[in-house]
């Protein structure tokens, strides 16, 4: 008996030994954590309960029957992050390159499945050479069962891609079509054609981190959503990202002490708004004032910073913030703007995390390269996302609000909930000198008359009022009290509900 127990111990330490030694010096050489090195980062101490450390392959084909380590290439299991459950698997690199072979596939499949049945998230550390290649399509056919899964479990519980080496070819859409995706400076890249065939394509010559990189999808292609410095900034971000999420669409969000009075009050956003309607503020000022000890995780800092977008507490519970950010093109909505926002928008709706939308919104932004690259689309996406959430939806305009965006942007006539102004709000079609040079075109010669059309239009539209008449906000309110108010607000919908009429899924314009 004790020569079986010592017998496991052996078999297991050989496992976690992976691809050896020297393959885990290769992997520390180049900045990157081992497999075991990163799950034990991510999850809570000695919580990680390990499965299938012994499924090995069963190819023949190019002599692979003499090479059938332990694991096949990737660690699969659950832990806990803050003592809630979360199932992850980690590709080891050192093992066959950490390739996707069919029984590294069926072992991802195996956490996945679980993952959906027990309402926990799946949290995916992808460092990987792609297809094993001497597997040929079990290794295809591995990845689609991979790929079917992505897409089941969209919506039911939270998928987390953490790219933290190579990940290439059709490998990179099983990370797309998770909910958030967070790369490693330098050390990691992402792309559907690397820089050889890219040169062979289209004569671009191009190096790996430039083609995709994590600079490139967090400021270029909007494909990742974070980017940190190191493997140990990524895993301790991810972990505080999971500590706002619901576990599944069975659950609501968390709820976190917090030691913040929800009455708090801030005398300095009473002056935030500067007189000059075309200067710029900084509305992360007002997120992190309003938000429970002023904590905001950012999604998608690096990209469309015109609009802002990511999670804070209220009274302990998670809501997500979409809000227009002056300092970038003067808060417009456009092309980027609207994709970024709709996608999170859908991921609060999806596993109802209330949406708190701060607005100060000049319209959308003109031009051919907008109409060209479909922003009739794309600015139909927000406006859906926002219209077909059920989840609490608490607005409050501090300043611009024209036009089409003023629809878009979480009103009253998309099902918002409680829609707030600030008295500097300015709620009109357009800003008064567009309007006047339109609707007094024959005084343009006249300077003082268009003086004082433009007196009169500002009188008339450039505050909340006339929309506060018609009910379209519900109430105008001091900036000092913004906290008290929203908290107030998404207090009293928290037993929220609200019917849709029936359908197979909708439509929404991608
Ligand atoms: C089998 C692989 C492998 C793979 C790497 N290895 N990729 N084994 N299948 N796809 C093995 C190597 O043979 C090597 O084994 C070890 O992993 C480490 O690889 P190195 O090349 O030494 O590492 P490095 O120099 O860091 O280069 C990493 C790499 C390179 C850029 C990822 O390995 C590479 O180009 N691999 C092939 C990538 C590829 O073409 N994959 C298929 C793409 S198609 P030894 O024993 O020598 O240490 C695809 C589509 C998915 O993935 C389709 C989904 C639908």
């Amino acid at each position: 008996m004790k020569d079986i127990v010592e017998q496991l111990e052996e078999r297991r330490a050989r496992a976690r030994l992976g691809g050896g030694e020297n393959r885990i010096e290769a992997q520390h050489a180049k900045g990157k954590l081992t497999a075991r090195e990163r799950i034990e980062l991510l999850l809570d101490e000695d919580s990680f309960e390990e499965f299938d450390m012994f499924v090995a392959h069963r190819a023949t084909e190019f002599g692979m029957q003499a090479n059938r380590p332990p694991g096949d290439g990737v660690v699969t299991g659950w832990g806990t992050v803050n003592g809630r459950q979360v199932y992850v698997f980690s590709q080891d690199f050192t093992v066959l390159g950490g390739s996707v072979s069919e029984t590294h596939g069926q072992k991802i499949c195996k956490i996945m499945d679980m993952a959906m049945q027990n309402g926990a998230p799946v949290v995916g550390i992808n460092d990987s050479g792609g297809a094993r290649i001497q597997e040929g399509v079990d290794s295809l056919a591995a990845y689609g069962e991979v790929f079917q899964r992505n897409i089941e479990a969209s919506g039911v519980v939270p998928q987390i891609s953490m790219i933290m080496g190579p990940c290439a070819g059709g490998a990179v859409y099983s990370p797309a079509m998770t909910d958030f995706i967070f790369m490693v400076k330098d050390s990691s890249y992402m792309f559907v054609t690397g820089p050889d065939v890219v040169k062979t394509v289209t004569n671009e010559v191009v190096t790996a981190e430039e083609l995709g990189g994590a600079t490139t999808h967090t400021k270029k292609s909007s494909v990742a959503d974070g980017a940190f410095e190191n493997d140990v900034e990524a895993l301790s971000e991810v972990r505080r990202l999971i500590d706002f999420l619901p576990l599944s669409n069975r659950e609501k969000p968390p709820v976190r002490p917090f030691f913040d009075s929800p009455d708090r009050i801030e005398e300095s956003l009473d002056t935030l708004i500067p007189a000059n309607p075309n200067q710029p503020y900084d509305m992360k000022e007002l997120i992190t004032k309003i938000a429970d000890e002023g904590d905001f995780y950012e999604i998608q800092a690096a990209f469309a910073g015109n609009i802002i977008t990511g999670f804070i507490r209220l009274e302990g519970q998670t809501v997500g913030v979409v809000a227009n950010q002056p300092m970038v093109l003067a808060g417009v909505l456009d092309i980027d703007s609207s994709r970024k926002a709709a996608r999170f928008v859908r991921f609060c709706d999806c596993f109802e995390i209330p949406i708190l939308s701060l607005v100060d919104v000049p319209g959308f932004l003109p031009g051919t390269a907008q109409e060209y690259n479909g922003v009739i689309k794309h600015g139909a996406k927000l406006l859906f996302a926002y219209g077909e959430a059920t989840v609490p939806k608490v607005t409050v305009i501090t300043r611009k609000a024209y036009g089409g965006a003023y629809d878009v942007m979480a009103s009253k006539h998309l099902k918002s909930d409680v829609n707030y102004a600030w008295p500097t709000a300015e709620i009109a079609v357009m800003g008064a000198k567009g309007a006047v040079e339109i609707i007094h075109r024959k005084d343009l010669g006249d300077p003082e008359k268009i003086a004082a059309h433009t007196r009169e239009y500002e009188d008339r539209f450039a505050n909340p009022f006339v929309a506060a008449e018609r009910g379209f906000i519900d109430e105008v309110i001091q900036p000092h009290s913004t906290r008290r108010r929203v908290c107030r607000a998404f207090a009293a919908l928290r037993r929220k509900v609200q019917q849709r009429p029936w359908k197979k899924h909708d439509n929404i314009p991608l």
